[in-house]
């Protein structure tokens, strides 16, 4: 086999409950991923070095992705080579579909069809779990980047439990004009929860509104159970949030959210033509080439066959 090429999909989150630090840096979450139809395309080669690089889909911004032995999508690639102890170096060619530090799990995408990718190529058969296990030491993420649809995460995001979906869901997703920076987020979080003495409120029902909206496949009822607890530490450090959510809400959004730690803001839309609407209704307010449309929940990180 010469290359062998896998994508993966960005995720929102539909819940975001964080709870307080644990020892280990990381924050225990209650939340509820969907995997959504932006992807990142992933092909790796046979080569004589391990190497890394990056290409834009749809115009997305790149400039941010490292290019060095901290690109995800290597590292990852790197780590089952060592645990499966496969000695034959790849090229790791990332095609990017999802914004970079947008709050959408693009990094986490990448390292979950690079596993994908090389499992393949090194005929493997490690199984979703065995790559699901190696990707939690990658980034929190990693795990639903390789299980993709909808499911609840616990733990720092890495615990999964798919959840049922009886419909397919409308997005707008209104990019950030720069990045923020995952951690940078989370410490405005407990900055912001200590300034006022906030208790953590994880437990307190909102997961069951969510995965009840889910089972009823009722954008309307989704719309008004989303939340982010972290959408007031990210619109704190990126402000242009605020005015963009109010955007939204005026073009005609069920509702809108900031997508994980942002700056990402993710719009719910009542059908496909509606989300076809309220993006050509926000191009001109926000720059048509910050808005991306596209569905949820999607499935996870796969192999695609060669085009013959
Ligand atoms: O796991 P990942 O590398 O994606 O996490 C990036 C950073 O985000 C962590 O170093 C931590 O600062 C923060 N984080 C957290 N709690 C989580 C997930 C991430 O504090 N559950």
């Amino acid at each position: 086999m010469v290359a062998v090429t896998a994508q993966a999909p960005a995720k929102v989150n539909l819940l975001l409950q964080v709870g307080p630090v644990r020892p280990d840096g990381y924050h225990d979450l209650v939340t509820v991923f969907q995997a959504v139809s932006l992807h990142e395309e992933v092909t790796v080669t046979p080569a004589r070095e391990w190497g890394v690089s990056v290409e834009p889909a749809d115009g997305t911004d790149v400039s941010g992705v490292p290019l060095d032995s901290s690109n995800l999508a290597l590292r990852a690639a790197r780590l089952l080579a060592e645990r499966a102890g496969v000695d034959e170096p790849v090229h790791v060619h990332v095609r990017k579909g999802v914004p970079v530090a947008g709050g959408m799990a693009g990094g986490s995408a990448d390292a979950a069809a690079a596993l994908v990718a090389c499992d393949a190529l090194w005929q493997l058969r490690s199984g979703l779990d065995g790559l699901a296990e190696l990707g939690a030491e990658l980034g929190s993420d990693v795990p639903f980047g390789l299980h993709g649809r909808t499911a609840v995460g616990t733990g720092r995001g890495e615990q999964l439990v798919p959840v049922l979906t009886t419909a397919s869901f409308a997005w707008v997703f209104v990019l950030g004009s720069a990045g923020l920076s995952t951690p940078a987020v989370f410490a405005e979080c407990d900055r912001l929860r200590a300034l006022d003495g906030r208790a953590d409120a994880l437990g307190d029902g909102r997961l069951e509104a969510v995965e009840l909206a889910l089972r009823g496949g009722d954008p309307e009822e989704l719309g008004a159970a989303l939340s982010n607890d972290l959408a007031e530490a990210a619109c704190s450090l990126a402000p242009e949030l605020v005015a963009t959510l109010a955007a939204g809400r005026e073009a005609g959004a069920l509702a809108g959210v900031v997508s994980g730690s942002g700056p990402t803001v993710a719009l719910l839309a009542g059908s496909v033509p509606a989300a076809r609407r309220l993006a050509r209704e926000l191009a001109p307010v926000v720059g048509a080439g910050r808005v991306r449309t596209a569905t949820g929940p999607v499935p996870g990180a796969r192999v695609l066959e060669p085009l013959v």
